[in-house]
């Protein structure tokens, strides 16, 4: 089986569509003519996930996180301080990433996700 997502013809700068069968919502944009499918759903607390042209970053709309639109990997950490240091991470910290084709210009997820 697989799952279409959308026409490419659609695709302008990024969209978002909600996924049934993964439960996630995803969110599919160009960067330097790739295509990338990515969650929209930022680990920190769910916000939605955008893609912001100007900076060529992933941004979340609640509190301004970034991610690598390559690798999905959280590239902000909104601690500053001189206080007490401790280690502290974040789980899970990177967007999850989706393996997906192009077939007849339409994109398609594969269907290994289950
Ligand atoms: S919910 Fe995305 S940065 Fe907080």
């Amino acid at each position: 089986m697989k799952i279409e997502i959308c026409d490419l013809k659609d695709l302008n700068l990024y969209l978002t569509k909600f996924v049934k069968e993964l439960r996630d919502e995803l969110i599919i944009y160009k960067l330097n003519g790739e295509i990338f499918v990515k969650s929209s759903i930022c680990p920190h607390f769910g916000g939605e996930i955008y893609f912001c042209k100007n900076k060529k970053k992933l941004r979340c709309k609640w509190h301004d996180w970034t991610y690598c639109p390559k690798t999905g990997k959280c590239e902000t950490y909104n601690i500053k301080t001189n206080v007490r240091n401790y280690k502290v991470s974040t789980y899970p910290k990177d967007l999850k990433n989706y393996d997906f084709f192009i077939e007849n210009n339409k994109l398609y997820l594969n269907n290994d996700f289950t």
